[in-house]
Protein backbone atom coordinates (compact mmCIF):
# COMPACT_ATOMS: atom_id res chain seq x y z
CA UNK A 1 0.00 0.00 0.00
CA UNK A 2 1.16 3.64 -1.09
CA UNK A 3 2.85 5.52 2.02
CA UNK A 4 3.03 2.54 4.35
CA UNK A 5 7.02 1.89 4.08
CA UNK A 6 7.84 -1.97 4.41
CA UNK A 7 9.83 -2.31 7.15
CA UNK A 8 13.70 -3.68 6.40
CA UNK A 9 14.43 -7.26 6.28
CA UNK A 10 15.81 -8.43 9.65
CA UNK A 11 19.17 -9.63 8.24
CA UNK A 12 19.63 -5.85 7.79
CA UNK A 13 18.38 -4.76 10.87
CA UNK A 14 20.36 -7.35 13.62
CA UNK A 15 23.55 -7.93 11.59
CA UNK A 16 25.34 -10.89 13.17
CA UNK A 17 28.56 -10.77 14.61
CA UNK A 18 31.78 -11.96 12.96
CA UNK A 19 31.76 -14.95 15.60
CA UNK A 20 28.39 -16.34 13.78
CA UNK A 21 26.78 -14.78 17.36
CA UNK A 22 23.62 -14.00 16.56
CA UNK A 23 21.29 -10.56 18.30
CA UNK A 24 18.38 -11.85 17.03
CA UNK A 25 14.44 -11.65 18.63
CA UNK A 26 13.00 -15.02 18.92
CA UNK A 27 9.24 -14.80 20.08
CA UNK A 28 8.34 -19.19 20.80
CA UNK A 29 5.15 -20.89 21.83
CA UNK A 30 5.05 -24.85 23.58
CA UNK A 31 2.37 -26.86 23.18
CA UNK A 32 1.44 -30.24 24.32
CA UNK A 33 2.87 -31.92 27.63
CA UNK A 34 5.37 -31.51 30.36
CA UNK A 35 8.19 -33.08 28.41
CA UNK A 36 8.02 -30.05 25.78
CA UNK A 37 7.68 -27.23 28.05
CA UNK A 38 11.15 -28.70 29.62
CA UNK A 39 12.38 -29.05 26.04
CA UNK A 40 11.71 -24.96 25.26
CA UNK A 41 13.80 -24.82 28.21
CA UNK A 42 16.49 -26.35 27.14
CA UNK A 43 16.23 -24.80 23.11
CA UNK A 44 16.39 -21.41 24.90
CA UNK A 45 19.61 -22.36 26.65
CA UNK A 46 20.80 -23.70 23.66
CA UNK A 47 19.86 -20.69 21.43
CA UNK A 48 20.89 -18.00 23.98
CA UNK A 49 24.40 -19.59 23.91
CA UNK A 50 24.33 -18.70 20.53
CA UNK A 51 23.60 -14.54 21.20
CA UNK A 52 19.90 -15.35 20.25
CA UNK A 53 17.45 -13.44 22.67
CA UNK A 54 14.10 -14.25 23.56
CA UNK A 55 10.88 -11.58 23.33
CA UNK A 56 7.62 -12.17 24.68
CA UNK A 57 6.10 -9.93 21.88
CA UNK A 58 5.58 -11.71 18.44
CA UNK A 59 5.74 -8.22 17.07
CA UNK A 60 8.88 -7.38 17.64
CA UNK A 61 10.33 -11.04 16.90
CA UNK A 62 12.38 -12.13 13.77
CA UNK A 63 12.16 -15.46 14.44
CA UNK A 64 8.77 -17.12 15.58
CA UNK A 65 9.32 -20.58 16.95
CA UNK A 66 6.56 -23.46 17.79
CA UNK A 67 7.26 -26.56 20.03
CA UNK A 68 4.59 -28.72 18.99
CA UNK A 69 2.52 -31.76 20.05
CA UNK A 70 1.12 -34.64 17.55
CA UNK A 71 -0.80 -36.49 20.41
CA UNK A 72 -4.18 -35.88 18.86
CA UNK A 73 -5.26 -34.48 15.42
CA UNK A 74 -6.44 -31.25 17.25
CA UNK A 75 -3.52 -30.90 18.44
CA UNK A 76 -1.38 -30.56 14.90
CA UNK A 77 -5.03 -28.08 13.98
CA UNK A 78 -4.06 -25.69 17.02
CA UNK A 79 -0.42 -25.62 15.62
CA UNK A 80 -1.90 -25.07 12.08
CA UNK A 81 -4.76 -22.46 13.51
CA UNK A 82 -1.39 -20.32 15.63
CA UNK A 83 0.93 -20.33 12.09
CA UNK A 84 -1.53 -19.02 10.08
CA UNK A 85 -1.34 -15.49 12.09
CA UNK A 86 2.29 -15.31 10.84
CA UNK A 87 1.69 -16.00 7.13
CA UNK A 88 0.99 -12.78 6.29
CA UNK A 89 3.56 -10.95 8.80
CA UNK A 90 6.17 -13.12 7.07
CA UNK A 91 5.63 -11.57 3.57
CA UNK A 92 5.82 -8.47 4.95
CA UNK A 93 9.24 -8.57 7.08
CA UNK A 94 10.69 -11.64 6.25
CA UNK A 95 10.14 -13.36 9.75
CA UNK A 96 11.99 -16.99 9.95
CA UNK A 97 9.31 -19.69 10.96
CA UNK A 98 10.35 -22.55 12.60
CA UNK A 99 8.72 -25.67 13.75
CA UNK A 100 9.76 -27.85 16.68
CA UNK A 101 8.70 -30.94 18.35
CA UNK A 102 6.59 -33.98 18.03
CA UNK A 103 4.41 -32.81 15.13
CA UNK A 104 7.81 -31.62 13.24
CA UNK A 105 9.32 -35.28 13.94
CA UNK A 106 5.70 -36.70 12.77
CA UNK A 107 5.22 -35.47 9.30
CA UNK A 108 8.92 -34.39 8.76
CA UNK A 109 9.26 -33.56 4.79
CA UNK A 110 5.88 -34.10 4.15
CA UNK A 111 5.16 -30.89 6.34
CA UNK A 112 7.91 -28.64 4.60
CA UNK A 113 6.10 -29.75 1.24
CA UNK A 114 2.86 -28.58 1.71
CA UNK A 115 3.28 -25.27 4.21
CA UNK A 116 6.12 -23.23 2.32
CA UNK A 117 6.48 -20.59 4.98
CA UNK A 118 7.88 -22.96 7.44
CA UNK A 119 11.55 -22.23 7.03
CA UNK A 120 12.49 -24.59 9.84
CA UNK A 121 11.90 -27.84 11.31
CA UNK A 122 13.50 -30.32 13.98
CA UNK A 123 12.23 -32.83 15.76
CA UNK A 124 12.75 -33.85 19.68
CA UNK A 125 16.10 -35.29 19.01
CA UNK A 126 17.76 -32.38 17.02
CA UNK A 127 17.87 -29.39 18.82
CA UNK A 128 21.61 -28.50 18.79
CA UNK A 129 21.25 -28.40 14.93
CA UNK A 130 18.53 -25.63 15.76
CA UNK A 131 20.95 -22.20 16.22
CA UNK A 132 22.64 -23.00 13.11
CA UNK A 133 19.55 -23.99 10.78
CA UNK A 134 18.30 -20.59 11.85
CA UNK A 135 21.02 -18.86 10.82
CA UNK A 136 20.83 -20.22 7.62
CA UNK A 137 17.60 -19.46 7.46
CA UNK A 138 18.20 -15.76 8.60
CA UNK A 139 21.22 -14.69 6.53
CA UNK A 140 20.90 -17.03 3.47
CA UNK A 141 17.32 -17.74 3.40
CA UNK A 142 17.94 -21.03 3.33
CA UNK A 143 15.05 -23.94 4.42
CA UNK A 144 16.68 -26.66 6.59
CA UNK A 145 15.37 -29.39 8.91
CA UNK A 146 16.53 -31.89 11.79
CA UNK A 147 14.51 -35.17 12.08
CA UNK A 148 16.93 -37.67 12.67
CA UNK A 149 15.80 -39.66 15.62
CA UNK A 150 18.51 -40.66 18.16
CA UNK A 151 19.39 -43.57 20.64
CA UNK A 152 21.49 -41.34 23.05
CA UNK A 153 20.31 -37.84 22.94
CA UNK A 154 19.13 -36.40 26.35
CA UNK A 155 20.33 -33.53 26.54
CA UNK A 156 22.19 -34.55 29.75
CA UNK A 157 24.99 -31.48 29.81
CA UNK A 158 22.73 -28.63 28.59
CA UNK A 159 21.71 -26.18 31.43
CA UNK A 160 17.62 -25.24 30.68
CA UNK A 161 16.52 -21.97 31.25
CA UNK A 162 13.55 -21.71 32.88
CA UNK A 163 11.72 -19.20 33.87
CA UNK A 164 12.31 -18.14 37.64
CA UNK A 165 9.78 -20.18 40.55
CA UNK A 166 9.16 -22.31 42.45
CA UNK A 167 8.32 -25.37 40.13
CA UNK A 168 11.14 -27.08 38.32
CA UNK A 169 11.00 -30.14 35.80
CA UNK A 170 13.83 -32.67 35.32
CA UNK A 171 13.36 -35.05 32.26
CA UNK A 172 14.88 -38.11 33.59
CA UNK A 173 14.57 -40.58 30.35
CA UNK A 174 13.62 -39.98 26.96
CA UNK A 175 11.32 -41.79 24.29
CA UNK A 176 9.33 -45.17 24.44
CA UNK A 177 8.94 -48.37 23.61
CA UNK A 178 5.63 -49.56 24.55
CA UNK A 179 4.55 -48.84 21.81
CA UNK A 180 0.61 -48.69 22.49
CA UNK A 181 -1.26 -49.31 19.40
CA UNK A 182 -2.86 -46.06 19.22
CA UNK A 183 -0.06 -43.76 20.17
CA UNK A 184 2.37 -41.41 18.07
CA UNK A 185 4.88 -40.94 20.94
CA UNK A 186 7.42 -43.85 20.29
CA UNK A 187 7.57 -42.53 16.63
CA UNK A 188 7.92 -38.81 17.72
CA UNK A 189 10.35 -39.66 20.30
CA UNK A 190 12.00 -42.42 19.55
CA UNK A 191 13.69 -45.06 21.86
CA UNK A 192 13.87 -44.81 25.59
CA UNK A 193 17.02 -44.21 26.87
CA UNK A 194 18.05 -42.74 30.66
CA UNK A 195 19.76 -40.00 32.01
CA UNK A 196 22.86 -40.65 33.90
CA UNK A 197 21.70 -40.19 37.88
CA UNK A 198 24.51 -38.31 38.84
CA UNK A 199 23.89 -35.50 36.65
CA UNK A 200 20.17 -35.55 37.90
CA UNK A 201 21.03 -35.09 41.57
CA UNK A 202 23.32 -32.22 40.23
CA UNK A 203 20.14 -30.80 38.24
CA UNK A 204 18.17 -30.91 41.29
CA UNK A 205 20.76 -29.17 43.21
CA UNK A 206 20.74 -26.71 40.89
CA UNK A 207 17.25 -26.20 41.12
CA UNK A 208 17.24 -25.77 44.39
CA UNK A 209 19.70 -22.94 44.63
CA UNK A 210 17.46 -20.76 42.35
CA UNK A 211 14.40 -21.14 44.20
CA UNK A 212 12.46 -24.59 43.24
CA UNK A 213 11.27 -26.41 46.18
CA UNK A 214 8.90 -29.14 44.08
CA UNK A 215 10.41 -31.04 41.16
CA UNK A 216 8.88 -32.93 39.03
CA UNK A 217 10.64 -35.87 37.39
CA UNK A 218 9.33 -36.03 33.67
CA UNK A 219 9.93 -39.44 31.33
CA UNK A 220 7.61 -40.50 28.49
CA UNK A 221 7.39 -43.73 30.49
CA UNK A 222 8.99 -42.52 33.61
CA UNK A 223 9.41 -45.50 35.88
CA UNK A 224 11.32 -47.64 33.10
CA UNK A 225 13.98 -45.29 34.25
CA UNK A 226 17.05 -47.18 34.13
CA UNK A 227 21.15 -46.81 34.91
CA UNK A 228 23.10 -49.50 35.66
CA UNK A 229 21.58 -50.79 38.81
CA UNK A 230 19.48 -47.69 39.41
CA UNK A 231 15.74 -48.33 38.77
CA UNK A 232 13.12 -45.75 39.02
CA UNK A 233 12.47 -45.42 42.83
CA UNK A 234 16.18 -45.62 43.61
CA UNK A 235 16.42 -42.52 41.29
CA UNK A 236 13.02 -41.05 42.99
CA UNK A 237 13.41 -41.32 46.78
CA UNK A 238 17.02 -39.62 45.70
CA UNK A 239 15.68 -36.65 44.65
CA UNK A 240 13.89 -36.52 47.63
CA UNK A 241 16.56 -36.61 49.79
CA UNK A 242 18.20 -33.42 48.10
CA UNK A 243 18.24 -30.81 50.90
CA UNK A 244 15.73 -27.45 50.41
CA UNK A 245 13.07 -29.84 48.40
CA UNK A 246 9.99 -29.71 49.88
CA UNK A 247 8.03 -32.15 47.12
CA UNK A 248 8.66 -34.27 44.63
CA UNK A 249 6.24 -35.20 41.90
CA UNK A 250 6.55 -37.73 38.53
CA UNK A 251 4.86 -37.55 35.35
CA UNK A 252 4.19 -40.14 33.16
CA UNK A 253 4.55 -44.04 34.72
CA UNK A 254 2.96 -46.67 32.92
CA UNK A 255 1.28 -49.50 35.32
CA UNK A 256 3.27 -52.24 33.65
CA UNK A 257 6.18 -51.28 35.34
CA UNK A 258 4.86 -50.87 39.17
CA UNK A 259 7.53 -52.55 41.47
CA UNK A 260 6.22 -52.21 45.12
CA UNK A 261 9.15 -50.20 46.20
CA UNK A 262 7.94 -47.91 43.83
CA UNK A 263 4.34 -47.18 45.82
CA UNK A 264 6.37 -47.76 49.13
CA UNK A 265 8.78 -45.18 48.55
CA UNK A 266 5.73 -42.58 47.52
CA UNK A 267 3.38 -43.69 50.50
CA UNK A 268 6.62 -43.41 53.19
CA UNK A 269 8.55 -40.73 52.17
CA UNK A 270 7.69 -37.39 53.04
CA UNK A 271 8.62 -35.13 50.36
CA UNK A 272 7.21 -37.51 47.39
CA UNK A 273 3.58 -36.43 46.80
CA UNK A 274 0.97 -39.10 47.84
CA UNK A 275 -0.61 -38.92 44.10
CA UNK A 276 -0.06 -41.64 41.75
CA UNK A 277 -1.24 -41.01 38.08
CA UNK A 278 -1.79 -43.97 36.84
CA UNK A 279 -2.97 -43.97 33.43
CA UNK A 280 -5.89 -46.80 32.67
CA UNK A 281 -7.20 -45.81 28.93
CA UNK A 282 -9.60 -48.57 28.84
CA UNK A 283 -10.81 -51.39 31.32
CA UNK A 284 -11.92 -53.82 29.25
CA UNK A 285 -9.84 -56.49 28.52
CA UNK A 286 -10.12 -56.99 24.42
CA UNK A 287 -9.76 -53.28 23.89
CA UNK A 288 -6.68 -53.07 26.16
CA UNK A 289 -5.28 -55.87 24.20
CA UNK A 290 -5.91 -54.23 21.40
CA UNK A 291 -4.12 -51.12 22.68
CA UNK A 292 -1.10 -52.95 24.04
CA UNK A 293 -1.33 -52.18 27.25
CA UNK A 294 0.38 -54.90 28.70
CA UNK A 295 -2.12 -55.26 31.38
CA UNK A 296 -5.68 -56.56 32.41
CA UNK A 297 -8.59 -55.37 34.28
CA UNK A 298 -7.84 -57.33 36.69
CA UNK A 299 -3.96 -56.69 37.07
CA UNK A 300 -4.98 -53.01 36.97
CA UNK A 301 -7.26 -53.15 39.59
CA UNK A 302 -4.84 -55.50 41.66
CA UNK A 303 -2.12 -52.86 41.77
CA UNK A 304 -4.60 -50.59 42.68
CA UNK A 305 -5.23 -52.32 45.72
CA UNK A 306 -1.25 -52.79 46.36
CA UNK A 307 -1.50 -48.71 46.40
CA UNK A 308 -4.05 -48.02 48.34
CA UNK A 309 -3.36 -51.12 51.07
CA UNK A 310 0.08 -48.79 51.75
CA UNK A 311 -1.61 -45.55 52.73
CA UNK A 312 -4.01 -42.78 51.37
CA UNK A 313 -2.05 -42.38 48.09
CA UNK A 314 -3.94 -40.41 45.59
CA UNK A 315 -5.09 -41.50 41.84
CA UNK A 316 -5.42 -39.88 39.09
CA UNK A 317 -5.71 -41.28 35.36
CA UNK A 318 -6.06 -40.89 31.97
CA UNK A 319 -9.07 -42.75 29.55
CA UNK A 320 -9.57 -43.38 25.52
CA UNK A 321 -13.46 -43.45 24.62
CA UNK A 322 -13.91 -44.63 21.15
CA UNK A 323 -10.75 -46.42 20.69
CA UNK A 324 -11.07 -48.70 17.25
CA UNK A 325 -13.83 -51.07 17.50
CA UNK A 326 -15.02 -51.14 21.22
CA UNK A 327 -18.92 -51.59 22.01
CA UNK A 328 -20.88 -50.01 24.46
CA UNK A 329 -20.78 -52.78 26.64
CA UNK A 330 -16.86 -52.68 26.46
CA UNK A 331 -16.95 -49.03 27.05
CA UNK A 332 -19.29 -49.61 30.50
CA UNK A 333 -16.51 -51.63 31.66
CA UNK A 334 -14.81 -48.45 31.83
CA UNK A 335 -17.18 -46.52 33.01
CA UNK A 336 -17.98 -48.75 36.37
CA UNK A 337 -14.00 -48.96 37.05
CA UNK A 338 -14.13 -45.23 37.32
CA UNK A 339 -16.84 -45.27 39.15
CA UNK A 340 -15.38 -48.01 41.92
CA UNK A 341 -11.70 -46.93 42.16
CA UNK A 342 -12.57 -42.96 42.25
CA UNK A 343 -10.38 -41.19 40.89
CA UNK A 344 -9.37 -37.61 42.16
CA UNK A 345 -8.86 -36.49 38.39
CA UNK A 346 -9.29 -38.03 34.84
CA UNK A 347 -8.42 -37.11 31.77
CA UNK A 348 -10.38 -38.08 29.30
CA UNK A 349 -10.00 -38.73 25.22
CA UNK A 350 -11.82 -39.18 22.26
CA UNK A 351 -9.57 -41.66 20.29
CA UNK A 352 -7.69 -40.15 17.61
CA UNK A 353 -6.55 -42.06 14.75
CA UNK A 354 -3.09 -41.70 14.20
CA UNK A 355 -0.91 -41.98 11.17
CA UNK A 356 1.84 -44.96 11.41
CA UNK A 357 0.97 -46.51 14.48
CA UNK A 358 -0.06 -49.57 14.84
CA UNK A 359 -4.10 -49.05 15.63
CA UNK A 360 -3.72 -47.24 11.94
CA UNK A 361 -2.40 -49.76 10.24
CA UNK A 362 -4.45 -52.66 11.92
CA UNK A 363 -7.72 -51.52 12.35
CA UNK A 364 -10.89 -49.52 11.55
CA UNK A 365 -11.12 -46.59 13.57
CA UNK A 366 -15.15 -47.40 13.53
CA UNK A 367 -16.82 -45.73 16.50
CA UNK A 368 -18.74 -42.77 14.69
CA UNK A 369 -17.44 -39.17 15.64
CA UNK A 370 -21.29 -38.82 17.91
CA UNK A 371 -20.59 -41.69 19.93
CA UNK A 372 -17.26 -41.13 20.50
CA UNK A 373 -18.20 -37.44 21.86
CA UNK A 374 -21.06 -38.80 23.94
CA UNK A 375 -18.93 -41.81 25.81
CA UNK A 376 -16.45 -38.89 26.65
CA UNK A 377 -19.26 -36.45 28.10
CA UNK A 378 -20.64 -39.39 29.99
CA UNK A 379 -16.97 -40.29 31.99
CA UNK A 380 -16.43 -36.52 32.03
CA UNK A 381 -19.50 -36.05 34.31
CA UNK A 382 -18.93 -39.05 35.91
CA UNK A 383 -15.82 -37.48 37.28
CA UNK A 384 -16.80 -34.67 37.73
CA UNK A 385 -19.10 -36.12 40.47
CA UNK A 386 -16.31 -38.29 42.13
CA UNK A 387 -14.25 -35.33 42.11
CA UNK A 388 -16.46 -32.59 43.89
CA UNK A 389 -17.22 -36.01 46.75
CA UNK A 390 -14.03 -35.97 47.31
CA UNK A 391 -12.83 -32.68 47.65
CA UNK A 392 -16.27 -32.14 49.66
CA UNK A 393 -14.97 -34.86 52.12
CA UNK A 394 -11.89 -32.44 52.58
CA UNK A 395 -14.16 -29.96 54.20
CA UNK A 396 -13.46 -29.14 57.78
CA UNK A 397 -10.15 -30.91 57.70
CA UNK A 398 -6.44 -29.07 56.97
CA UNK A 399 -4.45 -29.25 53.88
CA UNK A 400 -0.77 -28.52 53.92
CA UNK A 401 -0.69 -26.21 50.46
CA UNK A 402 2.76 -24.88 48.76
CA UNK A 403 2.07 -21.30 48.37
CA UNK A 404 2.62 -20.47 44.31
CA UNK A 405 1.41 -16.39 44.32
CA UNK A 406 -1.93 -14.73 43.51
CA UNK A 407 -4.82 -16.32 42.42
CA UNK A 408 -5.89 -15.97 38.97
CA UNK A 409 -9.21 -14.47 39.98
CA UNK A 410 -8.33 -12.13 42.42
CA UNK A 411 -5.20 -10.51 43.89
CA UNK A 412 -6.94 -10.30 47.70
CA UNK A 413 -6.32 -14.49 47.11
CA UNK A 414 -3.38 -16.94 47.15
CA UNK A 415 -3.21 -19.77 45.41
CA UNK A 416 -1.20 -22.98 45.91
CA UNK A 417 -1.42 -26.81 45.45
CA UNK A 418 -2.12 -29.39 48.23
CA UNK A 419 0.18 -32.78 48.00
CA UNK A 420 -2.48 -34.38 46.20
CA UNK A 421 -2.09 -31.91 43.63
CA UNK A 422 -6.09 -30.28 43.96
CA UNK A 423 -5.94 -26.46 43.59
CA UNK A 424 -6.32 -24.40 46.74
CA UNK A 425 -7.33 -20.70 47.37
CA UNK A 426 -7.42 -18.60 50.43
CA UNK A 427 -7.61 -15.00 51.27
CA UNK A 428 -4.71 -13.09 51.58
CA UNK A 429 -3.96 -13.53 56.09
CA UNK A 430 -0.53 -12.80 55.73
CA UNK A 431 1.64 -10.68 53.35
CA UNK A 432 4.90 -11.59 54.25
CA UNK A 433 4.16 -15.14 52.88
CA UNK A 434 6.67 -16.48 49.76
CA UNK A 435 5.51 -18.88 46.78
CA UNK A 436 6.99 -21.69 48.24
CA UNK A 437 5.76 -21.81 52.08
CA UNK A 438 3.71 -25.09 53.12
CA UNK A 439 0.77 -23.20 54.70
CA UNK A 440 -1.58 -24.88 56.65
CA UNK A 441 -5.19 -24.42 55.03
CA UNK A 442 -8.79 -25.05 56.66
CA UNK A 443 -10.85 -26.27 53.79
CA UNK A 444 -14.10 -24.90 53.89
CA UNK A 445 -15.67 -24.81 50.28
CA UNK A 446 -14.95 -27.11 47.45
CA UNK A 447 -15.81 -27.22 44.27
CA UNK A 448 -14.67 -30.77 41.55
CA UNK A 449 -11.37 -28.92 40.78
CA UNK A 450 -10.59 -26.32 43.42
CA UNK A 451 -10.88 -26.34 47.26
CA UNK A 452 -11.56 -23.03 48.87
CA UNK A 453 -10.41 -22.11 52.59
CA UNK A 454 -8.95 -20.02 54.97
CA UNK A 455 -5.52 -20.24 56.64
N1 LIG B 1 3.13 -42.04 28.47
C1 LIG B 1 1.86 -41.80 28.96
C2 LIG B 1 0.92 -41.12 28.01
C3 LIG B 1 1.35 -39.95 27.26
S1 LIG B 1 0.14 -39.36 26.15
C4 LIG B 1 1.23 -43.14 29.32
O1 LIG B 1 1.61 -44.16 28.83
O2 LIG B 1 0.28 -43.13 30.03
C5 LIG B 1 -1.11 -38.77 27.26
C6 LIG B 1 -2.44 -39.40 27.05
O3 LIG B 1 -2.96 -39.05 25.78
C7 LIG B 1 -2.47 -40.90 27.05
O4 LIG B 1 -2.44 -41.44 28.34
C8 LIG B 1 -3.76 -41.20 26.34
O5 LIG B 1 -4.85 -41.23 27.24
C9 LIG B 1 -3.91 -40.01 25.40
N2 LIG B 1 -3.69 -40.41 24.01
C10 LIG B 1 -2.55 -40.87 23.46
N3 LIG B 1 -2.75 -41.15 22.16
C11 LIG B 1 -4.04 -40.87 21.89
C12 LIG B 1 -4.85 -40.95 20.71
N4 LIG B 1 -4.36 -41.41 19.56
N5 LIG B 1 -6.15 -40.56 20.81
C13 LIG B 1 -6.65 -40.10 21.97
N6 LIG B 1 -5.94 -40.01 23.09
C14 LIG B 1 -4.64 -40.38 23.06
FE1 LIG C 1 2.30 -43.67 24.27
FE2 LIG C 1 1.99 -46.00 25.49
FE3 LIG C 1 4.40 -44.84 25.37
FE4 LIG C 1 2.49 -43.78 26.90
S1 LIG C 1 3.43 -45.79 27.16
S2 LIG C 1 3.85 -42.69 25.51
S3 LIG C 1 0.66 -44.19 25.71
S4 LIG C 1 3.23 -45.64 23.65
FE1 LIG D 1 2.49 -34.26 22.61
FE2 LIG D 1 4.91 -35.08 22.12
FE3 LIG D 1 4.15 -34.61 24.59
S1 LIG D 1 3.08 -35.78 21.12
S2 LIG D 1 1.99 -35.11 24.55
S3 LIG D 1 4.33 -33.12 23.01
S4 LIG D 1 5.51 -36.23 23.90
Amino acid sequence: MSGTPLLLPTSLKVPTSPSGRSGYQVYMETFGCQMNEYDTEIVRSLLKGRGFQFTPHDDEADVILFNTCAIRENAHNRVYGHLARYTNRKKERGLVIGVLGCMAQNLKQELMDTRSFIDVLVGPDGYRQLPDLLMDALEHHKRGLAVDLSEYETYAHIVPDRPDGINGWIAVMRGCDNFCSFCVVPYTRGRERSRDPEGIIQEANRLVSQGVRQITLLGQNVNSYRWGDWDFARLLVTVAEVSGIQRVRFMSPHPKDFPPALFEAVAEHPAICKTIHLPLQSANDRILERMGRCYTRREYLKLVEAIRKKGPIVLTTDLICGFCGETEEEFQDTYRLVQDVGYQAAFVFKYSERKHTIAARKYADDVPEQVKGYRTNQIVELQKEISLAKNKELIGTRVEVMLEGDSKKSEFQWMGHSDHNVTVVWPKDDLARQPGDLVPVMVLDASPSTLYGRV
